[in-house]
C-alpha cells in the first residue's frame, strides 16, 4: 500500500508542478501588466510595422499578445485578429485598446503550454518577445495555404546587453529560427 501511494505521488508530481507554474506565470504577468499605462507601449513592434505591407491579409493568430499593441495594429490594418495571453489583465487591457482605436479583436486568456492552435486556419502567425520551442509545430500547422509567420524575440545574444531576458531558455541560439521553420522555406 506504501508503495502505492508512492507511486501515486511519484505519478502527479509533474502535474502538480506544471499546474503551479502556469498560476506563478499568470500571477507574475498579471501583476506587471496592473501598472497604469503600456508596459511595452501601445505602439506596434516596429518589425512588424515595417512588414505588414507584405503579410498575407486575413485572419491572424496573434500569440502572447500582451496588452494588444501588434493585435490592434494588425486589426487596424483590416485582420481579423485573435490574440492570446495567459495574463487575463493583459486581455483587458488588449481590448480597451482596441475599443479606443476602434477596431474589434478576439482576445483569448489562456495557457498557451496548453493551447491547441486551430489547424489550417490562419493567413498570419505572430510571436513577439515570447519563446515556447513545442509550439513551433502546433504554428505551422495553423497556417493556410500560403500563410505567414512573423517571429520576433532575443537571441542569446541579448545577454550582454544586461536587459531583456536572462534566461537562457527564454533565447534563441543563433540561427534556431531558421532551423526550426526550415520547412517553410
Ligand atoms: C515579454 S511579454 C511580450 C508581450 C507582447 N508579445 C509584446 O511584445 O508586447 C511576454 C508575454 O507572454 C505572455 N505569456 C507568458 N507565459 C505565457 C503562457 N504560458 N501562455 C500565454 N501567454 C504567456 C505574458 O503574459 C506576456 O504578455
Amino acid at each position: 500500500m506504501t508503495r502505492f501511494i508512492i507511486r501515486v505521488v511519484f505519478l502527479l508530481l509533474p502535474l502538480f508542478f506544471a499546474l503551479h507554474g502556469a498560476e506563478k506565470d499568470k500571477a507574475k504577468w498579471d501583476n506587471i501588466y496592473s501598472r497604469e499605462g503600456y508596459v511595452y507601449g501601445a505602439a506596434p513592434v516596429a518589425f512588424l510595422k515595417d512588414k505588414v505591407k507584405l503579410l498575407p491579409k486575413g485572419r491572424a493568430l496573434v500569440l502572447a499578445m500582451g496588452e494588444g499593441r501588434n493585435a490592434v495594429f494588425l486589426a487596424e490594418q483590416g485582420f481579423d485578429v485573435v490574440g492570446v495571453d495567459i495574463s487575463e489583465v493583459a486581455v483587458k487591457k488588449a481590448l480597451l485598446l482596441a475599443k479606443e482605436r476602434g477596431v474589434k479583436i478576439t482576445p483569448i486568456a489562456a495557457d498557451l503550454e496548453k493551447y491547441s492552435i486551430e489547424e489550417n486556419a490562419y493567413d498570419l502567425i505572430t510571436c513577439f518577445n515570447y519563446l515556447q520551442r513545442d509550439l513551433a509545430p502546433q504554428m505551422k500547422k495553423g497556417l493556410k495555404p500560403g500563410g505567414m509567420i512573423i517571429f520576433q524575440t532575443f537571441t542569446i545574444d541579448q545577454l550582454k546587453y544586461k536587459r531583456g531576458p536572462s534566461n537562457k531558455n527564454f533565447l534563441l541560439r543563433r540561427n534556431e529560427l531558421l532551423d526550426m521553420f526550415h520547412d517553410l522555406a
